[in-house]
């Protein structure tokens, strides 16, 4: 059977960003909360000149051949920031990268969780389409206000995956297990630009998902945790992986708890500096350890576990292929954080206010934004890219 699965991986966030030792002393917090009892050490600050649309652009971009655009016939595009309560995120992205004008553009909405939907429903339309390609999106920003509780857990950026027959990075195997329930752990409003949260209720309700989920994956396809050589959970902040990780951990050996800590390490770099980004966060995580890891070979089982809040979550495993690092762009992450520049806390403060809510018409100045892609203005309330 042909193996259909995810071929490239891309990711982009903006060129700015501040150090949680700083933002702890401005709010009168240990340093060691935010970067030991949190799990973040930086975050991703998003200029008024970059949106989901220009993210998400800078991210597929890199990875896309012509051949790749000519084949693509469906832009998926996971959001809960989207820019429109009407026009999809992915018609713009489609006119901005020169994809095929013969394929479908849809946004996708539930949380962090829509990327994944958007994942197996590539996979489904390709195992039926061998031939084609799909682009799946997964561009956020995560936004819950100045001095609360949030803050610390912001963050934005994009993940561009491109599924296909014979993929070169994993094989999406068709073992999900899912669970849906209507919770308000963490929402917002249609007139809100920040997110509201019930944050510890919310981070109970993610592990108790991840729990009944795990429990009915074993049950429903004999499987356990010997099965899998590394985890890779959704990372709203990356303490939440190790209390996901460690409810798993006690099913397994010492040696292999030692493992998959180790790799845990490996699927948390890239989060750690860049914070939440929503549907990306996991896609990102997957990222991270298929960069960092030392250890993960062809043939290795890694367990994706994807949160959204309202609430579903999703478990599911992919194979990794022969050749996985040649799917990613090589030194993509270590390029993007080194060149960053860091801003003080007055600074971010300053651009978190001025974040381009679409209210009024406006030029931007796109100088110091040096992305491929970024948002000029607003004219007769269209975004100017
Ligand atoms: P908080 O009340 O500021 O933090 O909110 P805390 O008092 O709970 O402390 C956090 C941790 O730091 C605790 O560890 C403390 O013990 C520890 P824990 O008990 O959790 O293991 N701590 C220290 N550790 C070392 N040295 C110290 C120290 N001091 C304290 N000196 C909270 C934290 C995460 C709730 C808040 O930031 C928040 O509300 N964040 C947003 C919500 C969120 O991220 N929820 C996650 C689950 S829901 C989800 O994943 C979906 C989401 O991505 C959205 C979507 O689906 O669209 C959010």
């Amino acid at each position: 059977m042909t193996v259909i699965g995810i071929d490239k991986m891309s990711f982009f966030s903006p060129q700015q960003y501040i150090d949680m030792v700083e933002l702890a002393n401005a709010r009168g917090e240990e340093p060691d909360k935010y970067l030991i009892g949190i799990g973040q050490t930086q975050q991703a600050v998003i200029p008024p000149t970059q949106d989901v649309v220009t993210m998400a652009a800078n991210a597929a971009d890199e990875m896309l051949t012509a051949s790749d655009r000519k084949t693509i016939t469906m832009i998926l595009f996971a959001t809960e920031s989207g820019i429109d309560n009407s026009k999809s995120g992915a018609v713009y992205l489609q006119r901005l990268l020169g994809i095929n004008p013969y394929a479908r553009t849809i946004e996708l909405k539930q949380a962090c969780y829509a990327g994944t939907f958007a994942l197996m429903q590539a996979r489904d339309y390709v195992t039926l389409h061998p031939t084609e390609k799909v682009l799946v999106i997964a561009s956020d920003i995560a936004r819950y206000g100045l001095n609360t509780s949030g803050e610390v857990t912001q963050g934005g950026g994009a993940v561009a995956m491109l599924v296909s027959a014979n993929p070169a990075i994993a094989q999406i195997n068709q073992d999900s297990q899912y669970l849906s329930r209507d919770v308000m752990d963490f929402w917002r409003p249609v007139y809100a630009d920040t997110a509201r949260v019930d944050g510890k209720y919310s981070a109970n309700i993610y592990q108790d998902f991840f729990k009944a989920i795990w429990m009915r994956y074993k049950q429903k396809t004999g499987l356990d945790i010997t099965h899998f050589q590394a985890f890779a959970f959704h990372l709203p902040f990356t303490k939440m992986g190790l209390k996901a990780l460690r409810d798993v951990l006690p099913e397994a050996s010492e040696a292999q708890q030692a493992n998959l800590m180790r790799e845990f390490e490996a699927s948390r770099v890239y989060n750690k500096r860049i914070g939440n980004l929503y549907t990306g966060s996991l896609y990102l995580s997957l990222y991270s350890l298929l960069a960092n890891s030392a250890t993960l070979k062809a043939g290795d089982h890694v367990g994706m576990f994807s949160y959204g809040s309202g609430a579903e979550g999703e478990f599911y495993s992919l194979t990794l292929r022969p050749h996985f690092k040649a799917g990613l762009i090589n030194g993509q992450l270590e390029e993007l954080l080194s060149n960053r520049e860091q801003l003080t806390i007055a600074e971010y403060e300053e651009i978190f206010d001025s974040q381009l809510n679409g209210l009024t018409d406006r030029q931007l100045d796109t100088q110091q934004d040096t992305a491929k892609f970024v948002l000029s203005g607003l004219e007769n309330e269209q975004r100017q890219y």
